[in-house]
């Protein structure tokens, strides 16, 4: 199939290639040029794991592509995926100019009759906007378009794993030839037969061929809506758990075990820490709660997810300032600047939040992350750029683990600790096991866990908080 990908960024990018890795012929293209440039220069715009082995693999065999000739991209597909972004609007509202920028170039440039197929998240009845738009702005052109919507559900870091082994596929129609067109489309995947597998080479494991779940257009804007704003909830949830759990006493990771071997609750999700970031989450609960609003329908379950969320840092800042009395002057460093591990990507990233914070409170900052140095630079020009973290911790009087990169446990913790002015951690991921610490010497202060004083003049525990 001939496939057209607007807009590469994250989505567009994991989409198109991994589309052209199971057959198709796919052109992609974006407004920003300097993209592109990248792209044909044999680099990637993002850290993606297994992308740039996609990417070359199938550029080389000539079915992907990259043009900054936005008509030539749009005339390539029989189907255009539209990837383009959603930011948030100054109300929470997403910002939905781009994807009437796509169909006004569509309805412009095609040559042919289209399958026009929403990626980018959008809020429901966005796909009936999009049918008008193309119909007004095609409304010269013999070429007629068929609109249809089809999540994505890729997760930042393992984005070509979702998209070769999906648990599910959902697919919102209006017409049965969208629904064969994506069916056709989606059929290597459905039947789990790309061999090899890019991420598993050879064997993968076993896993349930995934479902196919067809539904109306406005559904299917919906499950996404529906889907990331249910994972806020639990993770706010874990949250809210964990501060009763510092101040009772208790150790949420247990709690969060035993609710999570409830097959009805499950384990995903439940991990209580410096709360979720990223470009979907966050700004998908505000648009959902703006669509609720507008709806007329009581959000308020919504409205708290994201107000404990926000309410993270703050949280966290009020515990590090009980440890180090005040914050002006300290050197603290923090590891871990991504909002999660395995990306570069620092959007609504809790550390850039804690970053700001830091500095209105005159901390001396110290930071490294194995992704996402240039893009934090980018923000914050003025603070300590490290070159590992053994340099962050020089002299540092406090630790905090921002982001839970799996290299950060692998690091000489005793090493660490001799480098430090004050040994204290704190583990805003709950990355690090804290009796090992403590028994290195460290003070330590996890999310909702007993904390652990030592004494600077007898290395003696002094305090264990509750619990
Ligand atoms: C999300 C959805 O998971 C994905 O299906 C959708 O297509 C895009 O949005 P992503 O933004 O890549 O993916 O990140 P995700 O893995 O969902 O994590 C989001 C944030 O939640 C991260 O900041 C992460 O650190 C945080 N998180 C996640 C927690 O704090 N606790 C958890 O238990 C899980």
């Amino acid at each position: 199939m001939q496939i057209s990908i607007l807009g590469s960024g994250y989505v567009g990018l994991v989409s198109g290639a991994c589309l052209a890795e199971i057959g198709h012929s796919v052109v992609c293209t974006d407004k920003d040029e300097s993209k592109i440039r990248v792209l044909n220069e044999g680099g990637l715009p993002i850290y993606e794991p297994y992308l740039k082995e996609i990417v070359a693999r199938n550029v080389e065999a000539r079915r992907l592509s990259f043009t900054a000739d936005l008509g030539e991209a749009v005339r390539h597909g029989d189907v255009v995926f539209i990837c383009v972004g959603t930011p948030p609007l100054q109300d929470g509202d997403a910002d939905l100019s781009a994807i009437d920028g796509a169909a006004r170039l569509i309805a412009r440039e095609a040559r042919s009759s289209k399958l026009v197929v929403e990626k980018s998240t959008v809020p429901m009845q966005t796909g009936q906007k999009l049918t008008r738009a193309l119909a007004i702005y095609g409304r010269n052109s013999k070429n007629s378009f068929s609109v249809a919507s089809n999540p994505e559900f890729l997760r930042e870091g393992t984005a070509v794993l979702d998209f070769l082994h999906p648990d599910r596929i959902v697919i919102g129609v209006g017409d049965e030839s969208a629904e064969k067109q994506l069916r056709e489309i989606y059929q290597p995947i459905l039947q789990q037969s790309v061999v090899p597998c890019a991420v598993h080479g050879g064997v993968c494991p076993a896993k349930d061929v995934p479902a196919l779940l067809v539904t109306s257009i406005n559904t299917a804007e919906l499950i996404k809506h529906a889907c990331n704003c249910f994972l806020a909830v639990k993770i706010s949830y874990a949250n809210l758990i964990a501060d009763i759990c510092e101040t009772m006493g208790a150790d949420v990771e247990e709690v969060m075990r035993a609710m999570g071997l409830d097959p009805r609750i499950g384990p995903a999700f439940l991990r209580a820490g410096l709360g979720f970031g990223g470009f979907c989450l966050p700004k998908d609960i505000q648009a959902f709660i703006r669509l609720g609003e507008k709806a007329g329908v009581d959000v308020a379950l919504l409205r708290d997810a994201e107000l404990i969320n926000k309410r993270r840092i703050d949280h966290f800042l009020a515990r590090a300032t009980q440890w180090l009395w005040t914050l002006k002057d300290k050197r603290i460093g923090l590891l871990g600047l991504a909002f999660k591990p395995n990306t570069d990507d620092i959007r609504f990233a809790p550390a850039i939040e804690l970053i700001g914070r830091l500095l209105q409170e005159h901390a001396e900052i110290r930071v490294y992350d194995p992704q996402a140095m240039a893009r934090t630079q980018e923000v914050f020009p003025t603070i300590q750029y490290c070159a590992d973290p053994y340099d962050v911790a020089d002299g540092s009087e406090a630790l905090v683990i921002v982001t839970e990169w799996s290299s950060f446990k692998e690091l000489d913790w005793a090493r660490i600790r001799g480098l430090m002015q004050r040994p204290l951690l704190l583990d805003g991921r709950n990355l690090l096991d804290r009796d090992e610490m403590v028994a290195m010497g460290f003070e330590y202060e996890g999310v909702g866990k007993p904390s652990v004083e030592v004494s600077p003049l007898t290395g003696q525990i002094v305090r264990t908080s509750s619990a």
